[in-house]
């Protein structure tokens, strides 16, 4: 198990697709998860995906425990998701602020779909399927997004809603997730 180096916005590796992963329970995948988590625990973020550390696998991990970093964000369960696929559920739409793992020290407003349903499988294989809304649908499309090259400064609609965080948030101690 190790901590593994996040790599940061300018990397060609973060604006790659990730593959679909075809085998699973293997000690390739379990370590690659060991890593992952050590490394999004180090990091105190709320969620990780293969790429960030330069795995170009369609797998994520996520989970926020009620804690004083998200004080008005409900929990999110400990997942392993892989091969994920995101369908909206409804039309509408939610901006909420976030950041990033791979865009340290800055924040920006991210349009999302406020619900959603998710499928996937986990380490084992065994099939996922969950309809959520609000911060947890807002983590796993943040997450899901980096499968597809996609960082949230690409979906941000007002560039004045993009900053660092002693600037946007003075006072306020904030971390990067
Ligand atoms: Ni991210």
């Amino acid at each position: 198990m190790t901590i593994r180096k996040v790599l940061r916005m300018g990397d060609e590796r973060l604006w790659q697709r990730s593959a679909p992963v075809s085998h699973f329970g293997t000690p390739e995948l379990h370590e690659l998860l060991a890593d992952m988590r050590d490394t999004m625990q180090a990091m105190n973020g709320a969620g990780l995906a293969a790429p960030q550390i330069g795995v170009g696998l369609r797998v994520v991990i996520f989970g926020v425990q009620h804690n004083s970093r998200y004080p008005d964000a409900e929990s999110v369960p400990e997942t392993v998701l892989i091969n994920p696929l995101i369908i909206p559920v409804g039309n509408e739409i939610e901006e909420d602020w976030e950041g990033c793992l791979s865009v340290p020290g800055l924040r920006g407003m991210v349009p999302r779909h406020a619900h959603i349903r998710y499928q996937g499988q986990d380490e084992y294989g065994a099939l996922i399927d969950r309809t959520v809304s609000g911060f947890h649908a807002r983590v796993v499309q943040h997450e899901c997004d980096h499968l597809d090259g996609i960082l949230y400064p690409m979906r941000i609609r007002d560039m004045a809603k993009f900053g660092y965080n002693e600037e946007l948030f003075p006072g306020q101690e904030i971390h990067d997730e």
